[in-house]
């Protein structure tokens, strides 16, 4: 089948976790066969595009965001071959694939870094960020904990890295790494890839000095996101390569952007952005106070995350696409997030699609969401896997929290959350794997039954009814309202989080009940689209004051009559 031309608003992206969706060679490792295997399933569920976290040959120390080729399979994942047929077999079901490219560092086991080590005369030590001396350049603490600065053996000389000390940062600065670069990019295009993710995008431009910071924790140092996150003359370097890359074969990008200033937006996705659309993470963080310590949690309302979604949706809005998204595989899973003691109740699951798909942005599932994954609860830190669990652990210890409160913090936060094996049905490690997994199953949403085969055949099931949001963005009379209409949030009871969404003539009121109880809310007389709960009537009324009352968790999608433009 031709692959159909399609504006980057009207995709509906899926994102895999190639570690943890299917095992097909029995070594309790997902591979790409595994995601060809599933490739129907998808195709059910209605996705157009699959974002697929890095599947380049890594020694794994940040789950292959520790890339060591660019332009190469892991094994573990499978061959070369294997892309290619993932690419030809997507294509065919009208899905394209969306590659995550990790520019900001490489692996420490990266041919170019080792080159750069041994040789400090090569043209590769050039490609990354040394300092010499005998002492750290200064004390910025890395985003997963410890120094940015690790020691050359055998020389008075240090390499710089923002995340893990197996990650050195690449040396944007140098024309001849940003030339590398674009090649890779090419390479990936020629295959026929359209779409990039860029991981940490925002961290490539260094100072040109570094200096002491002023600590901000016991250990003395300062996080370097304060300086080297959004650094004045990043979008230089972005512009380049959208120039170069991008821009004239209309391949769809998105940036992680964390901590990018609204004021920002514009150059990065207005009319000559640079990139197609950018990742927010306001509202997704909102349950930690500083953002990257997982022990400083935030007291938080439903009021609250209205206001996060209603700033970001107003700002991007004025200048691209948007993204939406609740998860991805670094966060836990949005149940346990934003319904807390209700993580499991299917209402509020059901809601929780509605309220993302509802939203104005390009939906980004991440997999096992779309079942209502909920977050698991380790016993010991020994059971967790990624890097940052175990830092944010050892980190809250040092903060003065008991071994306890530090793994409560973790369970709460960790990313290993989102990248357990994906529950395919009630079998032994899910049917992710016969082998014993690389990463232990969810035990408690096992106890809970969760998983895709229970939900598949079931009309009433989260999936079935993430089936259904997705068809209605995707090929409804809705369609081009829910992907290009404006966004307004309206007033409402303060446990109800209500927007608008309008193009044209159309207009659609989405209410969002986050309450576990009955509650009376704003609302306007129209008929229902969409429902989480069976019994509904479809005629909408309201009472004499304009308000209806809401069952618990309960979502509503309502066609309204458009109001005079005088009201906006
Ligand atoms: C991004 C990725 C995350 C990774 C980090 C370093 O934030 O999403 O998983 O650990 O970059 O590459
Ligand atoms: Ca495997």
């Amino acid at each position: 089948m031709k692959q159909q031309k399609r504006k980057p608003e009207q995709e509906i992206i899926y994102q895999i976790y190639p570690k943890s969706f299917q095992d097909t060679n029995h070594d309790g490792i997902g591979d790409l066969r595994g995601i060809i295997d599933h490739l129907d399933d998808l195709r059910d569920l209605g996705i157009t595009m699959i974002w697929l976290c890095p599947i380049y040959p890594s020694p794994m120390e940040d789950n292959g965001y520790d890339v060591a080729d660019y332009k190469a399979i892991h094994p573990h994942f499978g061959t070369m071959e294997d892309m290619d047929r993932l690419i030809e077999e997507a294509g065919k079901r009208d899905i394209s694939l969306m590659l995550d490219l990790v520019l900001n560092h490489t692996s420490s086991r990266h041919k170019w870094f080792e080159k750069a080590v041994q040789d400090p005369g090569s043209k590769e030590h050039g490609y990354y960020i040394f300092e010499k001396g005998k002492e750290e350049p200064n004390n910025l603490r890395s985003v997963f904990g410890g120094s940015v600065w690790e020691k050359v053996r055998g020389r008075n000389e240090y390499y710089f890295h923002s995340f893990g000390k197996g990650q050195p940062d690449l040396n944007w600065e140098n024309p001849a790494l940003r030339q590398e670069i674009y090649q890779i990019i090419e390479f990936w295009k020629e295959k026929g890839i359209k779409a990039f993710r860029m991981d940490a995008i925002n961290f490539i431009k260094k100072p040109e000095k570094w200096r002491r910071m002023e600590a901000d924790g016991p250990d003395g140092r300062c996080k370097c996101t304060k300086v080297v996150r959004n650094h004045p003359g990043l979008l230089d370097y972005l512009h380049e390569m959208n120039e170069k890359c991008f821009k004239s074969d209309g391949i769809v990008t998105v940036g992680e952007t964390a901590g990018l200033p609204y004021d920002q937006l514009e150059e990065y996705i207005g009319k000559n952005g640079c990139f197609t659309m950018v990742f927010d993470f306001r509202h997704a963080d909102l349950d930690i106070r500083s953002g990257d310590e997982w022990f400083s949690r935030a007291e938080w309302k439903t009021a609250d995350l209205k206001k996060r979604l209603e700033v970001s949706c107003s700002h991007i809005q004025k200048y691209g696409p948007g993204t939406s998204f609740l998860e991805n595989h670094d966060q836990p899973r949005v149940t346990t997030k934003y319904l807390r003691k209700d993580q499991d109740d299917p209402y509020g699951k059901k809601m929780l699609g509605m309220l993302q798909m509802g939203l104005r942005g390009v939906p980004f599932l991440f997999q096992g969401q779309e079942l209502g994954m909920i977050n698991f609860e380790r016993t010991d830190v020994s059971e967790l896997e990624d890097i940052s669990s175990i830092d944010q652990f050892g980190r809250a210890r040092e903060c003065g929290y008991s071994a306890e409160e530090a793994l409560h913090f973790v369970n709460l936060r960790s990313r290993d959350n989102a990248r357990v094996p994906y529950p395919w049905n009630e079998e032994k490690y899910g049917g992710f794997s016969d082998a014993d997994p690389w990463l232990a199953c969810n035990e408690q949403a096992q106890k809970r039954r969760i998983c895709f085969e229970n939900q598949k055949n079931d009309p009433d099931s989260v999936l079935s009814f993430y089936k259904k949001l997705i068809s209605l963005r995707k090929s409804s009379d809705w369609s081009d309202t829910l992907n290009a209409g404006r966004i307004r949030f309206e007033e409402g009871n303060e446990e109800v989080i209500a927007f608008t969404r309008q193009k044209e003539e159309k207009e659609l009121l989405v209410l969002c009940s986050f309450a576990d109880h009955p509650v009376k809310t704003l609302c306007r007389k129209g008929t229902l689209i969409l429902d989480n709960y069976k019994e509904t009537d479809m005629n909408v009324k309201v009472d004499e004051e304009g308000m209806i009352i809401l069952r618990p968790f309960e979502a509503m999608m309502i066609e309204t009559e458009k109001r005079r433009e005088n009201d906006e």
